[in-house]
């Protein structure tokens, strides 16, 4: 597993991960959206951690579907992004059957191993326990995180 780490300047440089609204940055608030680096940076299967101003998120690339997350479990507040990504059991259509689904798009927790939808941030076990999730923008080959925006994953150009 790949996981790289970047901070992402909220006021903007040309060499590094940039924001929308400088203005707001510049108060402390978090800006509209912030970019990540290119998209060919993260291979499918791999992921980035970025720093945003106090808080810090992950982006992952699944299949060429784009999903970000905070990385903050609410269990103990483990750095949730630095998880394995695995998959669940689905319901079956008769007993002792077992299907194994969301391939890929669960993270386990590394210190207790609570385990989140990358869709819906939401726990397998207790669907009112939720992590906070990003929409993921390409723009030019670019992954931009809607901060302002809630959930979802996004596929490739
Ligand atoms: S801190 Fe994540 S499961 Fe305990």
């Amino acid at each position: 597993m790949k996981t790289e780490t970047a901070s992402a300047t909220l006021a903007g440089t040309s060499s590094g991960p940039r924001s929308t609204a400088d203005e707001t940055s510049r108060s402390g608030a978090l800006p509209d959206s912030i970019c990540v680096g290119a998209a060919a940076d993260i291979p499918e299967g791999g992921r980035r951690i970025v720093a945003v101003g106090k808080i810090s998120i992950g982006v992952f690339n699944v299949g060429g579907r784009w999903y970000a997350l905070r990385n903050f479990c609410p269990h103990w507040g483990a750095e949730l992004c630095r998880g394995r990504l695995t998959g669940t059991n689905a319901p079956a259509a008769r007993t002792g059957e077992y299907n194994w689904g969301q391939v890929g798009t669960i993270l386990r927790c590394p210190w207790h191993g609570w385990e989140f939808s990358l869709e819906s941030g939401r726990a397998v076990f207790d669907e009112r326990l939720k992590v906070r999730t990003y929409p993921v923008t390409l723009r030019d080959g670019e992954l931009w995180i809607e901060l302002r925006s809630k959930g979802g994953a996004q596929e490739t150009e």
